[in-house]
């Protein structure tokens, strides 16, 4: 690990916001030509959380809404950058909840015990000046009443799943940490992360129904490529998908 880069990334600005209509927002809007790699934006509520797919996340107060700005040096493997987000929250929150395990969902959802406790939303360019901004979203204390049903994964707080819930920001502080050395680990190893959520997936190696916007595979997921595309075999063949929903998991 390079202490140097990873104290650079520590020292960088932290925002917290009482209500902010959306923190990834607010580091996209950011000038990056002024603002170092590392620079955070976290608020007790947000009016426009944004989630995966054009979803809204519900961010009511009680959860934690942490969004941090990393200025990439090359944009080879950016594909797997959202992998590594989902690896560094589940670290997080294993670490200020020991008698928790957290498997991840492709492509990075949060679930507890099959339940989906936060998520995962990347947003940026990779154009000139690459820049992404890492969103993440755990619901610790919320109310989640009056948000969608969903059909598998259901939603859920961490305080109804651990012993003892977490302070917010002791646990945004280690989302924030953790994210950095993942970061510095994938700069330096990009494909590391392969093999790290293909362990922590709660889909590998078992039968999953996959609809994309064309159609709906069943076959078995094997782990992602170096791509960040989800790999599924069916009887035939093996395909790699860039998007679409998992619409319900089987045996191994
Ligand atoms: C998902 O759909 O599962 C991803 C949800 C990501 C929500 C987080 S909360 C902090 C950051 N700001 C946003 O507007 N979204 C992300």
């Amino acid at each position: 690990m390079n202490d140097l880069k990873l104290n650079e990334l520590i020292t960088a600005p932290w925002y917290h916001m009482d209500e902010i209509p959306s923190t990834n927002q607010y580091l996209l809007e950011i000038d990056s030509s002024q603002t170092p790699s590392g620079t955070t934006c976290s608020a007790n509520i947000q009016t426009h959380g944004n989630g995966r797919n054009d979803r809204k996340w519900h961010s009511p107060v009680g959860g934690l809404y942490l969004s941090v700005l990393f200025k990439l040096c090359t944009t080879e493997y950016w594909n797997l950058f959202p992998f590594v987000c989902g690896l560094a929250a589940a670290d997080a929150i294993e670490h200020c909840c020991p008698a928790a395990h957290v498997s991840l969902k492709w492509p990075n959802d949060l679930l507890i015990d099959k339940q989906k406790v936060g998520g995962i939303l990347v947003q940026g360019s990779i154009g000139t000046n690459p820049r992404l901004v890492a969103g993440i979203g755990i619901n610790v204390n919320s109310d989640l009443s009056g948000i969608p049903e969903r059909p598998i994964f259901p939603a859920a707080t961490l305080n109804s799943m651990v012993p003892q819930a977490p302070e917010i920001q002791n646990l945004a502080y280690w989302c924030r940490y953790r994210l950095f050395e993942y970061f510095l680990k994938w700069e330096a190893q990009p494909t590391f992360v392969i093999a790290q959520w293909t362990k922590r997936s709660i889909i590998t190696n078992r039968r999953i129904t996959f609809q994309t916007s064309q159609s709906t595979i069943t076959g078995y997921c094997r782990g992602i490529d170096s791509d960040g595309r989800l790999l599924i075999d069916t009887e035939r063949s093996q395909s790699a998908f860039i998007s679409g929903d998992i619409l319900a998991i089987g045996e191994r």
